[in-house]
């Protein structure tokens, strides 16, 4: 399991010129890739795995206060792309990104730039729920107790119960804080995982699948979540779900074979799809 505070360092991130050269950019994407008031801006992305590139000179933006899904066919790059807004691609052996990303204005691939306060402030929450083998308390406090967040137990106290609040969760394990994360439900966990997150005071929050292992009513709880969440931070979501991308999300990014096919706004997208390629996925002719 990997945790906040492991330190991993980054793979040689130099690209060849005849890796550039054989670098195939996307087809122009349609629909258009910014907002007027973008927390995180990507430009030109490539993703490569040795010589096999899965995400093909992709831009976009991620606004303030709003959830942007990201929908497409299995194996399309989906999870690469979430991966790179907080350079958990560094942990892969062989993963290479060039382009451009950056949180507000700062440069996320900068080589000063340490991963680690990163992967707080763009947090990311998986589709299996990963509860530390720890304490419920302990599953919140850790991340806010490695990052120097609290001054001393009462406030840790309270960082927690707010924490736990935001997710939904408080009045569930509020009298069983000492026993284990792991003893919850799924849908238990994935919220812990949530707060988890949000204890150290993120701006992003990237969800790869998060209701894939879920029952309906558990995520129904998580989509009512991932709306009160938008309040506060920037959420990109992927989801195989069409259905939980309408519900949840204002703006709806397709990719196919790692070119962003098509951005928009998330009614538009699935009511008025303007590539061919995105309207055979969305009518269930593809993927
Ligand atoms: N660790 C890895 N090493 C090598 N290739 C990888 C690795 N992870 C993903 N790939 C490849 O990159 C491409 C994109 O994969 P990715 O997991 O991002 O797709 P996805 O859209 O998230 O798919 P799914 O919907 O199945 O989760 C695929 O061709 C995949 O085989
Ligand atoms: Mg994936």
């Amino acid at each position: 399991m990997s945790t906040m505070a492991e330190v991993i360092e980054p793979t040689a991130g130099t690209i060849s010129a005849a890796d550039l050269a054989s670098s195939q950019h996307s087809r122009a994407t349609v629909g258009d890739v910014t907002v007027a008031d973008p927390r995180m801006t990507c430009r030109g992305v490539d993703v490569w795995y040795g010589a096999k590139q899965a995400i093909k000179g992709v831009s976009l933006d991620i606004g303030k206060h709003e959830v942007v899904s990201m929908i497409g066919p299995s194996g399309c790059g989906k999870s690469t792309f979430l991966r790179c807004l907080n350079r958990m691609n560094d942990t892969i052996d062989g993963c290479r990104v060039t382009g451009s990303i950056k949180l507000d204005d700062v440069d996320i691939y900068d080589a000063g730039l340490d991963p680690v306060p990163l992967r707080a402030q763009v947090g990311m929450v998986f589709q299996k729920p990963n509860p530390f083998p720890k304490s419920i308390y302990e599953n919140i406090a850790y991340g806010p107790r490695i990052h120097g967040l609290t001054n001393n137990k009462a406030e840790l106290d309270d960082l927690v119960e707010t924490s736990l609040r935001k997710a939904g969760l408080w009045e569930e394990v509020k009298d069983r804080l000492d026993q284990p994360g792991t003893g919850l439900s799924g849908g238990q966990q994935q919220r812990l995982c949530i707060a988890r997150t949000i204890a150290v005071s993120p701006e992003v929050i990237l969800m790869d699948e998060p209701c894939s292992a879920l029952d309906p009513i558990a995520t129904a709880i998580i989509e009512e979540l991932i709306d009160e969440l938008r309040e506060h931070y920037s959420i990109a979501i992927v989801t195989h779900s069409m259905q939980q991308a309408a519900r949840v999300s204002q703006r709806t990014a397709y990719f196919h074979l790692g070119d962003l096919i098509e951005v928009g706004e998330t009614n538009d997208i699935f009511t008025n799809p303007k590539h061919k390629l995105t309207e055979d996925y969305i009518t269930g002719r593809f993927g």
